[in-house]
């Protein structure tokens, strides 16, 4: 599937509909009629090759390169990430909390329980996120575009720097919902669930790939300091070659002391072992269990038995 600017949007959705978000986000009403692409950005004065940029990404299709966009592009992207904060926390995220609350309200699962808390964390954290990028990035983002110079104390190579992956938590709590923890009857309330975590979780790696891949580049371009962004992260995908998904004996003992709080270094010297066999364990755990977080490895642990909740709590 590719796409270009004389495709009518109305054909797009209807191959994918998960690019209606792409236009709400952009903030283009979602009647549109027999219009092309071209058609349409031509009304909301949008880049007809960022539109284009960002339904590939919404289409899992990776791109060979990034458009040369420019200073009016900064702010539709700014304008576009702002809009998918909004749609993060005051529906998505909302809809999460509900959902966990109710289950674990209804259930007698400690694993339950504690998912219900690692969320509510979650949440917190990516509210943080969003608090800094919103009230501090984009403004500057913002300046810089409309003042073609930086008047600010402040580079993107600071934001680059401290940009975490809000993903992975995402997964963790995916993982042990698919995986781990029973429901009883509630598989109604466990779709309605995943649901809204692939929903949020595939939009959300479309944004974090759009914040490093596209707008922070063009930011450093703006600031005179040429990305080398793209050549130092580019991901290859891999295949994951370890079918065995139980945990041996040393990762157990690894697993239980990281829960305990060792830092990775008390853990070498616990089980007499150095400090980068920690860590090549914790990766093994997490692969085999797909869950990175300590959080939602210690709801594993005690789902599967590994620690009790009292060793957890105590
Ligand atoms: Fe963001
Ligand atoms: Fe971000």
């Amino acid at each position: 599937m590719s796409f270009n600017r004389y495709d009518k949007i109305a054909d797009i959705i209807e191959q994918d509909f998960k690019q209606v978000l792409l236009l709400e986000h952009l903030g283009i009403t979602f009647i549109v009629n027999e219009k092309t692409v071209e058609e349409i950005c031509k009304e909301n004065n949008i880049n007809p090759d960022l539109y284009l940029h960002f339904a590939m990404l919404f289409a899992n299709k990776t791109t060979s390169s990034v458009p040369d966009f420019n200073s009016d592009d900064i702010k539709c992207i700014v304008k576009y990430l702002q809009n998918c904060h909004n749609y993060y926390l005051n529906e998505r995220a909302n809809k999460i909390i509900k959902y966990v609350k109710q289950i674990s309200e209804e259930t007698h699962c400690t694993g339950i329980r504690l998912l219900d808390d690692f969320v509510k964390k979650y949440i917190d954290e990516i509210k943080k996120h969003f608090a800094y990028e919103n009230e501090i990035v984009f403004p500057y983002m913002i300046s810089l575009a409309n003042n073609g110079n930086n008047l600010a104390n402040y580079s993107v190579i600071e934001y680059k720097h401290h940009h975490d992956n809000i993903d992975d938590k995402l997964a963790d709590i995916k993982g042990l919902l698919i995986k781990y923890l029973p429901f009883d009857d509630n598989n109604n309330l466990r779709r309605k669930l995943l649901n809204c975590l692939f929903d949020l979780e595939h939009d959300l790696k479309i944004h974090t790939l759009i914040e490093d891949t596209v707008l922070i580049p063009l930011v450093e371009k703006f600031e005179g300091k040429p990305s080398k962004y793209l050549s130092k992260n580019i991901k290859t995908s891999h295949t994951d070659t370890n079918t065995d998904k139980t945990l041996s004996e040393r990762e157990i003992d690894v697993l239980k002391l990281l829960l305990a709080g060792n830092p990775n270094k008390e853990v070498a010297d616990k089980l007499n072992i150095s400090t980068h066999t920690v860590i090549s364990h914790r990766k093994n755990i997490s692969s085999k269990t797909s869950i990175k977080s300590l959080a939602g490895l210690t709801i594993y642990a005690i789902q599967n038995g590994i620690i009790e909740v009292t060793d957890f709590t105590n």
